[in-house]
């Protein structure tokens, strides 16, 4: 009987070291560096480019993102420098800066920023986004104000509320939590709608939008069933994470493949299962 105790002991022992190994790797610092460096990506807009591309010394401190007839946008500096970065904001106001769209002064935070998508972050994962911001050093770095020649909506809509992730157990759901308001893959690689502004309702179908740079144009390619009946899923993988595409083409900007390489493979395979589940279009 004794005996028996003490191996159900060593062996539940084993089990409890195995999941708090599993729990201390999802710090809110940790699952928000996750997020920020393989999934949400934000760096893609907001961290400033040197000849090199993204200098990473000055993650996140903002840059001019796009100078064009619609618009001069500057993606802010998201550091914790007080005075040009948002040290000053309590998390709770960046939260709502993420999902909301609304600064501490009210102001509203313009295009093309995902926050109609943001609005399904997970209480969770917006806060450990925060926590990972915090832990960053701050880097002083002024970006002027963005000029908008198109009308910008006054507001994203009401309060948010509390928000919980899909169980990651269900892929096709966390999947499509991940490509949605994590990922933001779905503002690309919708058709424009009628304003020219992505349509998320026809999601992912039909190709998405076209990006004009020093690299010429991008279009993001449909990624229904219908544009990617003829990929297998490590193929899809390898384009998602090296940004090479099946016939070995390398691809194009602005797609943050540099970030998405180091998505799990868990996630990777949740996202792949959501596009296999959608609607031909
Ligand atoms: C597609 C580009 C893009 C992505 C992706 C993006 N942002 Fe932004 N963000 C912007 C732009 C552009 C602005 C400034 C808009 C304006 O001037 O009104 C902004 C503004 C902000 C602000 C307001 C800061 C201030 O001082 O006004 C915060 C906070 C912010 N972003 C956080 C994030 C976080 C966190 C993520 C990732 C989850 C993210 N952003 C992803 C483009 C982006
Ligand atoms: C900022 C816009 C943007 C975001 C966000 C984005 N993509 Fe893309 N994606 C593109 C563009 C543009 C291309 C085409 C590049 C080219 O043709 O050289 C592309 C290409 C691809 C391809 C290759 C498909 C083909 O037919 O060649 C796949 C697969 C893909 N993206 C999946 C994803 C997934 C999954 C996500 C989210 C994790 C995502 N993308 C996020 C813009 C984006």
């Amino acid at each position: 009987m004794h005996r028996f105790l003490i191996t159900l002991a060593a062996a539940g022992l084993n089990l409890l070291c195995v999941s708090s190994i599993s729990l201390a790797a999802d710090t809110p610092v940790e699952r928000g560096a996750y997020l920020m460096n393989a999934v949400a990506a934000c760096g893609n807009c907001h961290t400033p480019f040197g000849p090199q591309g993204p200098d990473m010394s000055k993650a996140l401190s903002g840059r001019l993102m796009e100078d064009n007839a619609v618009w001069t946008v500057y993606a802010s500096n998201i550091t914790p420098d007080m005075e040009t970065g948002i040290g000053g904001w309590s998390d709770a106001e960046i939260v709502r800066a993420i999902r909301e769209g609304v600064r501490p002064d009210g102001s509203v935070i313009g295009p093309p920023m995902p926050i109609g998508l943001y609005r399904g972050m997970s209480d969770a994962d917006a806060m450990a986004l925060v926590a990972y911001l915090r832990s960053l050093p701050a880097v002083k770095n002024e970006t002027p104000a963005s000029v908008y020649r198109v009308p910008v909506p006054p507001s994203w809509g009401p309060p948010v509320g509390h928000v919980a992730a899909p169980d990651p157990a269900d892929a096709v759901a966390y999947g499509g939590y991940l490509a949605g308001p994590v990922a933001h893959c779905v503002e690309c690689h919708s058709s424009p709608g009628a304003t020219g502004a992505p349509d998320v309702v026809n999601a992912l179908g039909g190709g998405g939008l076209k990006f004009q740079g020093p690299w010429g144009e991008s279009v993001a390619p449909n990624l229904t069933p219908l544009g990617l009946a003829d990929w297998t899923d490590a193929e899809i993988a390898t384009a998602v994470r090296s940004g090479v595409a099946k016939d070995g083409r390398k691809l194009l900007p602005p797609m943050g493949y540099g970030y998405y390489a180091h998505m799990s493979d868990s996630d990777m395979a949740a996202i792949i299962a959501y596009l296999r589940s959608l609607p031909e279009k």
